[in-house]
């Protein structure tokens, strides 16, 4: 495929009423959980995005029927047939490691390449070999593949030494194809886990307190196919928060859950922003400059590391000085260079960024390094004096649902063009 970039000239306001699309982060765990059913699962309000068609063409390696259509996938796995999804698929996402699990639990053993996704620090697996190897399942990772094997998987404690989501899920993956209790302390709370846990439990799986800190799951399959719908993404429905207060906007987002947002919306009103929730939707506006803030990235309900690099986007050109600390991932500042290139003051000392607050950003070549790079870079352009392009938009294709598109829609002067 070409290579292709974002044109933006910066400056227009957005203004109307835009749809969020479904979550990839609870897509790409409960695309491969289909796989546990006896029967076929249809899945709706998924985010036609990258992520999930490299998920859909390593299903078809393995043997499943899929189609989708619209935001709609039916997964048969009734033909699954190999335990080893393809290296060439695996390495292209984060979430191509969930496949271990679910293929451990159909077949005693699985073979997955070590996952990919954004390079935004080290993404240690530990806790997810960990979490297996309780369970009973021999875990091998010399080579770059993920080995796994198991005579028989039993129920067990599992203390998560940090809350990982990738480990959760994978815990939880395993404990369903396991006999007897387990229970994961120390579990990560995001909204996607608790999907991830409802899915489940559609399929007759019997996984209790997800968006708690302690997840107990009564093990033993079989589980059937389900229909189910999963919830919108929190993480575009914040950039899309964050894009509309950066132009001054006055932008209804409709499809949302807005109890999701709480960590952003609290930030974004003590900026100065106005925000009204009420049902699905969420009615952002703001004018004028807005004011700087200090942010520090947790686990869910505190504030999520994928909004960090939009957030700082538009701290770019709040008044006063910012403090950004990340305290999930060790390499989320990189993009940091980029925004620096259109004029914006920041300086990085180990896991903090201090961001003095510019008049303005003015628009030049900038590249997105990863997803939520990208999404910081749109942020940017949108907000700077005259014309920004952005390279790298295969990464914002990756997790995000036609971004330029929906943006457009607003009133943003954005265009897609060859490279
Ligand atoms: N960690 C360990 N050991 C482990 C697992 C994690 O030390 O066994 C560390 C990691 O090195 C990292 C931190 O814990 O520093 C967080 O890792 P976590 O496992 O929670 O993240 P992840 O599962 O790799 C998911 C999302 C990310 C999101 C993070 C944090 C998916 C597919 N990815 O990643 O999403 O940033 O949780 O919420 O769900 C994105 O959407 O742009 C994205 C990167």
């Amino acid at each position: 495929m070409a290579e292709e970039k974002f044109l933006i000239h910066g400056g227009a306001r957005l203004e109307g009423q835009i749809a969020v699309s479904g979550g990839k982060n609870a897509a790409v765990a409960i695309i491969p959980a289909a796989l546990l059913g006896s029967s076929p699962s249809v899945i709706e309000n998924l985010p036609d995005i990258e992520d999930v068609h490299v998920l859909i063409d390593m299903l078809r390696a393995l043997g499943a029927k899929v189609e989708f259509s619209g935001s709609v996938m039916r997964v048969d796995p009734t033909t699954v047939d190999s335990y080893a999804p393809p290296a060439r698929l695996a390495q292209k996402m984060r979430a191509s490691y969930y496949l271990a699990p679910v293929l451990l639990g159909i077949f005693m053993r699985a073979e997955v390449p070590m996952p990919g996704g954004c390079n935004i620090g080290t993404r240690a697996i530990d806790q997810t070999v960990k979490g297996m190897t309780l369970l009973g399942a021999q875990v091998d990772t010399i080579g770059g593949v993920i080995n796994v094997k198991s005579d028989s998987l039993v129920g067990a404690e599992v203390y998560l030494d940090c809350p990982s989501v990738g480990a959760t899920v994978n815990t939880m993956l395993t404990a369903v194809s396991a006999s007897g209790t387990t229970i994961i302390y120390n579990a990560a709370k995001e909204p996607h886990i608790v999907d991830l846990a409802n899915f489940l439990n559609s399929m007759g799986a019997r996984v209790m307190g997800a968006g708690t800190s302690i997840i107990r799951i009564r093990g033993g399959r079989p589980l059937h196919g389900s229909n189910y719908t999963i919830i919108p993404d929190q993480i575009e429905t914040g950039t899309l928060m964050i894009a509309a207060a950066a132009t001054g906007g006055d932008v209804i987002i409709t499809g949302a859950i807005p109890t999701h947002m709480e960590a952003l919306s609290a930030k974004l009103l003590e900026m100065g922003v106005y925000i009204r929730e009420e049902d699905d939707l969420i009615h952002v506006r703001s004018n004028g400059r807005l004011r700087a803030i200090s942010v520090k990235t947790q686990g869910y309900p505190g504030f999520p590391t994928d909004l960090q690099q939009p957030m700082t986007a538009l701290l770019t050109v709040s008044a006063g000085s910012s403090v950004v600390t990340e305290n999930i991932f060790d390499s989320r500042f990189k993009y940091v260079a980029e925004l620096e290139r259109m004029g914006a003051r920041i300086r990085v000392i180990d896991n903090t960024a201090i961001i003095e607050g510019v008049e303005r950003l003015v628009g030049t070549s900038v590249h997105a390094t990863d997803l939520r790079a990208g999404a910081a870079m749109i942020v940017a352009g949108l907000l700077a004096e005259g014309e920004t392009t952005i390279s790298g938009v295969a990464h914002i294709d990756r997790g995000y649902e036609g971004l330029d598109r929906k943006l457009h829609s607003l009133g943003a002067l954005i265009e897609r063009v060859p490279e």
